[in-house]
């Protein structure tokens, strides 16, 4: 079937009706702006299962995402959106950029979590923006970037939560916006080992894609740990 779109990890199809897509998720991995790329066994059908569990967690929780149901192994079916070209940054410790940036230590504890704002542009190399410039480009209008802010800040808040109760501490994660046709925001994209930092709470082990990114060895094996955590569901979860 023709897509619609074709992503770094995934591969966007028309949906079974309108105003609906088939999300399929790769095994290709690239970091650094594409300038590292390799694949990783079975991520596509990890990310598209942990994403999933996690979209339904904050959808019961009161947090719109464009979910609507798992299709197979590494699909699930999304509301089609318009996606806000910025990717919205939560940090609760230093890590990546924002370590490299400042010259600051990987692992403070940042006093409140911080947002932080890129501009999607693979052109551009998604540069850092703040909010007034990310308004006065067109990109977002200012209600929309409050109703980004509200959302990410109580997101943090329910992924720390939920993943504290598996062992997993929330160090930092990306999140993409929607517009729907009403013009409703909602959480799109994915939410994965790919797009989080995730570090666990006994040993400190990185369990997400820094350890492809830094060549620490074991990608699999930390992808399919945290989906065995995500799927064990604790009696609080
Ligand atoms: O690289 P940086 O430290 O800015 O990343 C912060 C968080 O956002 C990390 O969890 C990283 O995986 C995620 N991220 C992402 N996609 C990007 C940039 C960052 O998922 N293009």
């Amino acid at each position: 079937m023709d897509k619609l779109y074709e992503g770094k990890a995934k591969i966007i199809y028309p949906g079974p009706e309108e105003g609906v897509v088939r999300v399929y998720f790769k095994d290709d991995a690239t970091a650094f702006n594409g300038q590292k790329r390799a694949q990783i066994a079975g991520k596509g059908a990890v990310n598209n299962r942990i994403s999933a569990a996690l979209f339904r967690y904050l959808e019961a929780r009161g947090v719109p995402t464009h979910f609507v149901r798992e299709l197979s192994e590494r699909e699930m079916l999304v509301k089609q959106v318009q996606i806000v070209p910025l990717e919205v940054i939560v940090r609760n410790r230093t890590a990546g950029t924002f370590s490299r940036r400042y010259g600051v230590e990987e692992g403070r504890v940042l006093p409140e979590p911080l947002l932080e704002f890129s501009y999607k542009n693979d052109a551009l190399g998604d540069p850092l923006i703040y909010g007034e410039a990310a308004i006065a480009l067109g990109l977002v209008t200012d209600e929309e970037l409050s109703r980004i802010r509200e959302l990410a800040l109580r997101v943090n808040g329910l992924l720390r939560d939920y993943f504290a109760r598996r062992g997993l501490e929330l160090v930092d994660f990306k999140l993409e916006f929607g517009r729907l046709p009403d013009g409703g925001l909602v959480l799109a994209d994915e939410i994965s080992p790919d797009t989080m930092r995730l570090w666990e709470m006994k040993t400190g082990e990185k369990m997400d894609k820094d350890r492809f990114r830094r060549d620490l060895g074991g990608v699999e094996e930390a992808y399919q740990e945290v989906l065995r955590r995500v799927l064990e569901a604790p009696a609080s979860a």
